[in-house]
């Protein structure tokens, strides 16, 4: 070693693995990767869905999903890879069937997420960015979730479990694990990560609107303009389009 060696700043910085040539794609999943370039007036633009369903069937970026979307929108793999490898929602390994996430980001992190994610790491026996050996959960530290009015959060399948405690964190794992059902704080029953991602990559399971999608701390604020009777200042853009009506939402 030189000394001078590159030093990644993440663990798992390696690209897709090649060696691995385990698919689930068919004639299906290309038919709705086709469904979903239809959407877009570029058909390119499609790739960022049609990588999450690349997840929901093979349970990460596979190298077969990498070529077959390359193909598809005659683009390189090296294209493929380069978006597929920069964003941290595309997997390199195989998630869990649930998909555990915990935010240690400042808000978080003072509210006890760094204990929560220890925490995770005990419980489930693995490290960030791992997954158990029965396939069951994998781990990852998250950034900011945009709900630190609801520090410390975790997240299973990009749902939201919000004000974390260890007993929470606990008891959670343990209902997945038994096939319980559990329900986010502020969205949807959980289903699986595989699931999740199909509804990312543009195909509705039907749950967007079941569970609460706002809790009372976002709406504080709102509460108490409410009881004040305070109202937005109106710009003079706004005024120029609504006739200068204070915003009331
Ligand atoms: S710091 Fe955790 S959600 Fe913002």
């Amino acid at each position: 070693m030189s000394g001078h060696e590159f030093v990644a700043a993440f663990d798992d910085a390696t690209g897709i693995d090649t060696h691995d040539d385990q698919t689930s794609i068919g004639d299906q999943t290309i038919a709705e990767m086709r469904e979903i370039m239809a959407r877009y007036p570029e058909p390119r633009s499609a790739l960022l869905p049609m990588l999450h369903l690349v997840q929901s069937v093979d349970g990460r970026i596979s190298d077969a999903g990498v070529k077959i979307c390359a193909d598809l929108l005659g683009i390189s793999t090296a294209q493929v890879n380069g978006v597929a490898t920069f964003y941290t929602m595309y997997k390199r390994r195989p998630a869990g069937k649930h998909h555990i996430g915990v935010c240690t980001t400042t808000v978080c992190a003072v509210m006890g997420g760094d204990v929560l994610l220890d925490q995770m790491k005990a419980k489930l026996g693995i490290d960030e960015g791992e997954t158990t050996a029965d396939g069951v959960f994998s781990l990852e530290r998250l950034e900011c979730n945009a709900a630190c009015d609801f520090a410390p959060v975790m997240m299973v399948n990009w749902e939201f479990m919000d004000s974390m405690t260890p007993e929470k964190a606990d008891a959670l794992i343990d209902n997945l694990q038994t096939g319980r059902e559990v329900r986010s704080t502020r969205g949807a029953h959980i289903t699986s990560w595989a699931e999740a991602e199909r509804v990312l990559a543009g195909f509705p399971d039907g749950l967007a609107d079941e569970g609460p999608t706002a809790g009372p701390a976002s709406l504080a604020g709102l509460q108490i303009a409410r009881e004040k009777g305070w109202t937005s200042p109106v710009s003079p853009a706004s005024a120029a389009i609504d006739g200068g009506e204070p915003d009331e939402r």
